[in-house]
């Protein structure tokens, strides 16, 4: 590793299929920043089972989402990438910072609270402590910055506080992680729903678009979406559905917001959805593609998930035992 390099570190889980929210609120981000930083991404199967998960679909979407990972432009050999459940250090640190996190903290989670109304037939112990996982895995690797969309900000920022606290007690342990939201991109809403973010987990497939739609799929969706009576493209807090579109469009075109309401300034939503579904359509072909040739050589990927957990765990271990070192526990 560069001595003078910061460090990333991010995860997504496998619950379901990737959306056009996770793409761009965080996948697509990751690539750009892989050669400033030095960087690890894990897909967080340990996160997933906080709800029940079907093990033959879990297994498929795990491996789906680690050649999405590469087919977003993670380069295996230039970052660590790999499969969470394969680093034991993960679980090993949430434990010790279980410990070092109050019952009051958790309980003020947003997501938590969320959840735990979406699935209140297992309120299970991990849903609750799953903030801890997931500082366990941003602190293992001594991370300063933590690219996530705006909806895993308190995560990040709890990571943050426990780090504080262990070193308040310790010394210098942990390095101080910080978020890293971008500007356009950061919270993808719901297309049936444009006051809601788009997530993977709503019933309604109408209102999320899976990056490995095909593309009729991706265009319906598009001309579906729910807008207003009003009729002007621009962006208001009164029209949230058309500016949502207008979001879209200018993340995936790399254009401003403003330079987009100039470019349909007159016209109506019958031209602008179709356009902002194309312009979709074309910027997840390619992922879609390589995503799909990838999955046809399993060998491979599985040699690439390998040789990820072996660097990471080299890295998770000094930290761990550190952390081992400082509790008291006796050195193996
Ligand atoms: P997850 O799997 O729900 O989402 C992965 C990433 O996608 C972002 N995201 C969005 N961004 C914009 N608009 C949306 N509608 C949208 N939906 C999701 C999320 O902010 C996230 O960056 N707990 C995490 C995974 C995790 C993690 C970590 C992240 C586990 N350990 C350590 C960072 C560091 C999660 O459930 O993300």
């Amino acid at each position: 590793m560069e001595a003078n390099k910061k460090t990333i570190f991010s995860a997504v889980q496998p619950s379901g299929k990737i959306t056009l929210g996770n793409y761009l609120g965080a996948l697509r981000n990751w690539a750009l920043l892989q050669d400033e930083y030095h960087a690890l991404y894990c897909v967080a199967d340990q996160h997933a089972i906080t709800v029940r998960q079907d093990p033959a679909s879990l297994r498929r979407q795990t491996l789906e989402l680690f050649a999405q990972l590469i087919a977003c432009g993670i380069d295996p050999e230039r970052s660590t990438l790999f499969i969470q459940s394969h680093v034991s250090q993960h679980a090993e640190l949430a434990w010790a910072l279980n410990c070092y996190t109050m019952f009051g903290e958790l309980s003020r989670m947003t997501q938590f609270k969320d959840k735990s109304a979406a699935h209140a037939d297992n309120i299970n112990a991990g849903l609750f402590t799953y903030p801890v996982l997931m500082a366990a895995d941003i602190l293992l690797y001594q991370t300063d910055l933590v690219p996530v969309g705006e909806d895993q900000r308190q995560h990040v920022e709890l990571a943050r506080d426990i780090a504080q606290r262990f070193n308040g007690v310790y010394g210098d342990v942990f390095a101080i992680p910080e978020a890293y939201i971008p500007k356009l991109g950061a919270r993808v809403m719901s297309l049936s729903e444009p006051d809601k973010k788009m997530s993977k987990s709503s019933s309604n497939e109408n209102s999320y678009v899976l990056v490995m739609d095909k593309p009729e799929v991706i265009l319906r969706k598009f001309k579906r979406a729910v807008t207003d009576s009003e009729g002007g493209i621009y962006r208001s807090p009164e029209k949230p559905g058309v500016t949502n579109l207008i979001d879209i469009y200018a993340a995936v075109t790399g254009k401003t917001p403003e330079a987009v309401e100039q470019e349909f300034s007159g016209q109506g939503y019958g031209a602008f959805k179709p356009a902002v579904g194309e312009a979709v359509v074309e910027a997840l072909r390619p992922i879609r593609e390589e995503t799909e040739r990838l999955l046809t050589d399993k060998g491979q990927l599985e040699a690439l998930y390998r040789q990820g957990a072996e660097k990471a765990a080299a890295a998770a271990a000094r930290t761990l035992r550190k952390v081992h070192k400082k509790v008291g526990f006796v050195p193996r």
